[in-house]
C-alpha cells in the first residue's frame, strides 16, 4: 500500500518505490510534516519533531493552558501553514474574513484515501488510473471560521513522485478574500540545503543556478502573467554534497503557466521551509459563501542518487501522465518551419517552393510560421484576424495546405490566439476584448495587447475562429504561440472587487481554449511557444506534448539551454531545430552535424530554406532524417543522461540515450572549442549493464558495460570548433566472452 493511516497515533505514511513522505495530526489538531526523503519502512518518525520553549515563539491557546512551551506553530514543521496565528515564516494562505481579520488556523477534520489520482477542475494535473496511482485527500478547518482546505496528495509509486494541490472552501456564510492561496509546502528539518533554480531571458532560457539557502528568503518567481523565459517553475533542492550522480535532492515542479512564486526560508532554529504556488502579488480571490478555490498542483519527487535519477522521474511520470496519453510513443515526422528562412515576407510561390526542396530531402511535414493571416506584413499589424492573407495566398491558407498536401506532405501552421494587434478588424470591433486600464495608455511588447482569455465570448471567438482554419487546412500540427508578457491587467467584465483574479482566470481561460481546441481536433501535433521558452512548463504539456525550447537555435547556446531544460523536462518535449548560419541570434557558425546533433536531443527538425544549401550540405539531410527515424524511440522514450557539467565545461558537451532495458544507447558528444596539443579525453557512460557485452556500431571489438561506464571510452583527437562524435551501442545477445572485451 503507498498510503497508510495509523488512527492511533494519527500517523499518515505515503510511499512511493524510493521515497517516504510521513505527517501527523498533533494532540492539538494541526497537520504536522514529519519527514520527506529515501524511503523508512515501518517507522514512525515523528520522533523526529521536539519542542523547547523559545522566547518570541508563541504557542497555542490550549497548549499554554496545558504549559505546553515547547509547542509553537512557528518552529514545528507543517503540511499547510496559515498566515496570523503563530507561525511566522512563509504561509500557505492569507485569507480575509469580513470583519477584516487575517488569520487562519487549520485543524484536522477527516481524510479518505481512493485508488487512482485525483484531478482538480479547470487546471492540468498528473493523470493516473487506479492501478498507477492512490489519493490521500485530508480536510482541515479553520478554527473560528468557515474557511476549509481540502488538501490532495496524490502517490505514483512507480514514478517515485507525489502530487499536491489544494482545494479552499468557503462553508461559512460570509465572503472571504484571499491574498494568498499557495499549493504546498514541504518543511524540512534542516537548513544545509542548496537551491537550484534555472533562470535566464528571452533566447537563453533556464541557465543552471545554484546557490547555499541562508537564513531568510529565497524566492524565484514571475509576476508576467506567464512561467516566464526569466524563471522558471522547477527548482531542486539538495545537500551539499548532491552533484548528478550521488547526493538527496527533491524537485518540486508547479503544473501551471501563469504567474508563480517558490520560495525557501531558512528558519531562526536552521530548518528549511519550501513554499510554492500562484504568485501573491497583484492576486486577490474572492470566495463567497459555498466558493471554492483550487490551487494548481506541484509535482514533486526525491532522489538519494542525484539529479540525473530526479530527471529521470520527472522525465517518467510527464511522459506516462502529463504530456497528452495519444502522443506518448506516436512517431511525427520531421518538419521543416518557414520562419527563420523568410519571416513575414513570403509569396506562396516561395513557401511551396521551400516545401518541395524538403520534401525532396525527406521532410513529412512544412509548417508556416507567423504571417500567413489578415494584414500580417510585420509585427504591427494582423493578430487576431484569424483567416487567410490573400495578397500573399491567394488560394487562401487552405489553397496552400491542399498543394502542401497533394505534394504527400503533412502540413502545419502557426498561431498567437492570446493576442491582438490594435491594427486589427478585432480590435476595432471589440476594443474591450483585451486587458487594459481605462484611462491608462497600456505597456506595449510587440505592438500587442492580450486578450482577456477570462471570458467566454472571447473564447468562443477563438475557438471558432481557429477551428475554422484547422478544419478548411486539414492541419496536421500546429505552434501555438504567445509573445509579450502581461500587463495592465484589468478585465472589462469583472467588478472592481475581482480585478485581483484577472491573471489567474485568464491562465484558466487559456486552458479551457487548450481543452477544447485540442479535443476538437486530437489527432494535431500542438507545441506550445512563447517567444520561444517563456512558457515551458508541465501546464501547458498537459494539453501539447512539445514546446518551443528557445528562438536561440545557435547549436552552441541551445546546448546550454537543452541541458538547463532537461533537469526538470523531458527531451521528448524540446522544440529543437537546425537553422541556417551565421546563427540569426547570435552571428555564430556551427557546422551542420553539430547543428543536427544538438536538435537530436529534441524533437529535431529544421528551420531554413534548403534552397541555400550547397550540394555537401543537401547530401546530409536524408542522412540526418534516417538516424533521428531510427534512433528516436531512444531519444524519446530512453533515459537521458547528461555525460558532461554543460555549464561548468566549455571544452565538450556528451549526452546519452539508453534504452530502458539497457540494450541500446546513443551518446553524442559536441566538441566546444579545439585547443592546441589538447589533452586525451574520455567519456564515461552511463545507465548500461555493468556485466553486458556492448557492440559499437561502426566496431568490431566488444566492450563490458562497466568498462564504458567506469573506464571510459577514449574520445578521438578533433581539429576546430564544433566538431562532433556520436558512439550507437547495442547489447550484443550471446556474442564473445569477456576475452575480448573491454
Ligand atoms: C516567436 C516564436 C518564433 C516565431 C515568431 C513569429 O518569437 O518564438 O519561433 O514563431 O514568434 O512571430
Amino acid at each position: 500500500m503507498a498510503i497508510l493511516y495509523d488512527p492511533k497515533e494519527r500517523l499518515f505514511t505515503l510511499h512511493t518505490k524510493n521515497s517516504t513522505w510521513q505527517m501527523k495530526v498533533s494532540g492539538y489538531g494541526h497537520l504536522l510534516h514529519v519527514y520527506y526523503g529515501e524511503k523508512v519502512e515501518d517507522a514512525d518518525l515523528s520522533y523526529l519533531l521536539r519542542g523547547i520553549n523559545r522566547g518570541f515563539s508563541g504557542t497555542p491557546y490550549e497548549a499554554e493552558e496545558t504549559g505546553d512551551r515547547g509547542y509553537s506553530l512557528d518552529t514545528w514543521p507543517q503540511e499547510y501553514p496559515a498566515f496570523g496565528t503563530g507561525d511566522y515564516r512563509r504561509s500557505c494562505v492569507l485569507a480575509e474574513h469580513e470583519d477584516g481579520s487575517q488569520a487562519a488556523e487549520f485543524l484536522y477534520v477527516s481524510h479518505r484515501i481512493c485508488p487512482g489520482k485525483y484531478s482538480l477542475p479547470g487546471l492540468p494535473a498528473l493523470r493516473a488510473g487506479k492501478e498507477e496511482a492512490q489519493t490521500l485527500e485530508i480536510r482541515l478547518k479553520d478554527r473560528c471560521t468557515g474557511l476549509e482546505v481540502l488538501l490532495y496528495y496524490g502517490v505514483l509509486e512507480q514514478e517515485d513522485v507525489i502530487t499536491r494541490a489544494c482545494i479552499l472552501e468557503n462553508t461559512g456564510s460570509a465572503p472571504v478574500i484571499l491574498h494568498r492561496a499557495m499549493s504546498c509546502c514541504v518543511d524540512f528539518l534542516r537548513g544545509d540545503l542548496d537551491l537550484i533554480t534555472f533562470p535566464g531571458r528571452h533566447a537563453m532560457e533556464r541557465k543552471l543556478q545554484r546557490d547555499k539557502t541562508r537564513p531568510g528568503v529565497c524566492s524565484v518567481g514571475s509576476t508576467r502573467g506567464t512561467s516566464s523565459h526569466q524563471e522558471n517553475p522547477f527548482v531542486i533542492l539538495c545537500e551539499k554534497e548532491a552533484g548528478e550522480y550521488q547526493g538527496a535532492c527533491w524537485g518540486a515542479a508547479f503544473v501551471y503557466s501563469g504567474n508563480f512564486l517558490a520560495e525557501t526560508e531558512v528558519d531562526q532554529i536552521g530548518q528549511t521551509r519550501l513554499v510554492m504556488g500562484i504568485h501573491p502579488e497583484g492576486f486577490r480571490w474572492r470566495l463567497d459563501a459555498g466558493g471554492r478555490f483550487a490551487a494548481p498542483e506541484v509535482v514533486l519527487s526525491y532522489s538519494g542518487e542525484g539529479f540525473s535519477r530526479l530527471s529521470h522521474h520527472f522525465h517518467d511520470a510527464y511522459r506516462e501522465h502529463l504530456l497528452p496519453p495519444s502522443f506518448r510513443q506516436r512517431k511525427t515526422p520531421v518538419l521543416l518551419n518557414s520562419w527563420e528562412a523568410v519571416e513575414f515576407t513570403f509569396q506562396e510561390e516561395t513557401l511551396l517552393a521551400m516545401a518541395e526542396s524538403a520534401r525532396e530531402l525527406g521532410i513529412g511535414l512544412f509548417v508556416v510560421d507567423d504571417g500567413w493571416f489578415g494584414s500580417r506584413d510585420h509585427d504591427r499589424s494582423g493578430l487576431g484576424d484569424w483567416f487567410s492573407n490573400r495578397e500573399k495566398l491567394p488560394d487562401g491558407i487552405e489553397g496552400l495546405a491542399e498543394k502542401i498536401h497533394g505534394m504527400g506532405m503533412q502540413f502545419g501552421l502557426w498561431v498567437e490566439p492570446e493576442m491582438v494587434n490594435e491594427d486589427s478588424c478585432l480590435f476595432r470591433e471589440h476594443p474591450d476584448w483585451c486587458l487594459r486600464i481605462p484611462g491608462r495608455a497600456p505597456n506595449l511588447e510587440r505592438c500587442q495587447l492580450v486578450l482577456d482569455m477570462g471570458r467566454r465570448e472571447v473564447r468562443d471567438y477563438l475557438f471558432a475562429a481557429i477551428s475554422q482554419v484547422l478544419s478548411d487546412t486539414r492541419a496536421d500540427y500546429v505552434k501555438w504561440d504567445m509573445n509579450r508578457n502581461l500587463s495592465d491587467v484589468w478585465s472589462a467584465a469583472l467588478p472592481a472587487s475581482r480585478q485581483g483574479e484577472a491573471s489567474h482566470r485568464y491562465v484558466l481561460g487559456l486552458y479551457e481554449l487548450m481543452d477544447r481546441l485540442v479535443r476538437r481536433f486530437p489527432d494535431i501535433l500542438w507545441e506550445g511557444c512563447s517567444g520561444g521558452g517563456g512558457r515551458f512548463d508541465a501546464g501547458i504539456l498537459y494539453y501539447m506534448p512539445q514546446i518551443w525550447c528557445s528562438d536561440n537555435t545557435d547549436a552552441a547556446d541551445r546546448i546550454r539551454i537543452q541541458y538547463g531544460t532537461s533537469f526538470g523536462y523531458p527531451v521528448c518535449a524540446m522544440g529543437a531545430h537546425v537553422s541556417s548560419c551565421p546563427n540569426g541570434q547570435t552571428g555564430r557558425t556551427v557546422p551542420l552535424p553539430a547543428r543536427a546533433e544538438t536538435a537530436m536531443a529534441g524533437t529535431f527538425g529544421y528551420e531554413l530554406d534548403m534552397r541555400t544549401f550547397t550540394e555537401a550540405e543537401r547530401a546530409q539531410v536524408p542522412r540526418q532524417i534516417a538516424d533521428y527515424e531510427r534512433l528516436s524511440p531512444l531519444i524519446r522514450e530512453g533515459d537521458y543522461y547528461r555525460l558532461t557539467d554543460g555549464e561548468e565545461n566549455r571544452e565538450l558537451a556528451a549526452w546519452e540515450f539508453v534504452s530502458k532495458d539497457g540494450r541500446d544507447a546513443f551518446v553524442s558528444v559536441v566538441f566546444l572549442h579545439a585547443a592546441a596539443n589538447p589533452p586525451f579525453r574520455e567519456i564515461r557512460l552511463r545507465g548500461l549493464d555493468p556485466k553486458g557485452l556492448y557492440r559499437i556500431e561502426g566496431e568490431e571489438r566488444l566492450y563490458r558495460g562497466n568498462a564504458l561506464m567506469y573506464a571510459g571510452l577514449p574520445l578521438p583527437v578533433k581539429l576546430g570548433d564544433y566538431q562532433t562524435v556520436r558512439y550507437v551501442l547495442h547489447r550484443a545477445e550471446g556474442e564473445g566472452e569477456a576475452g575480448s572485451a573491454g
